[in-house]
């Protein structure tokens, strides 16, 4: 069975059907927010959509029981908690750890990102972690030079 961790509620419809086509059929989002877990939910039962667990989970303090995933995608998060003005370096380092531990050796990690860059996640993921593939996002022109906005990588663990 595929199992893919969710810390990206938003989107999670448009990932669904990509992720049913692949063969995911265990797929659980988290957020540490109940509102938001609330929300999900709520549009989870009015869309029908019964293949996909919501847990209200700090992914700094994630249950061991939330391991052995095949991907995990986060749009937002990662820069939610590298926004935090409480200690942001060391719980970016939490971060990874989870990250490490919630994935399969070879799992992927889907990370779109407003805040840093390319250069810069790799940085940050560097242990245990390698880049896969960098995918397409919007560019800009400004100055003569050209710049995304958002980056957009696909890691795997090692
Ligand atoms: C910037 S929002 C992104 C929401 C959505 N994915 C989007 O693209 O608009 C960041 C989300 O991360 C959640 N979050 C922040 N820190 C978290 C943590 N430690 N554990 C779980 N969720 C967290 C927030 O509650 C919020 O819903």
């Amino acid at each position: 069975m595929l199992q893919c961790l969710i810390l990206e509620l938003e989107m999670v419809f448009s990932w669904l059907n990509l992720l049913a086509k692949f063969g995911f059929s265990d797929i659980t989002g988290i957020d540490y927010s109940p509102s938001a877990i609330q929300l999900s939910g709520s549009i989870i039962e009015k869309e029908g959509l019964s293949n996909i667990k919501l847990k209200v989970e700090d992914f700094l303090n994630l249950s061991t029981k939330l391991s052995g995933f095949h991907i995990c995608i986060d749009k937002g998060t990662f820069d939610a908690i590298s926004l935090n003005p409480d200690n942001a370096i060391e719980k970016r380092k939490q971060y990874v750890k989870s990250l490490s531990g919630a994935l399969n050796v070879k799992g992927f990690f889907l990370i779109t990102s407003c805040n840093w860059t390319k250069e810069e996640l790799l940085d940050e993921f560097s242990e245990g972690f390698e880049l896969f593939e960098e995918l397409p996002t919007p560019t800009f022109s400004f100055g003569g030079r050209s710049g995304n906005s958002v980056t957009a990588l696909v890691f795997q663990k090692t």
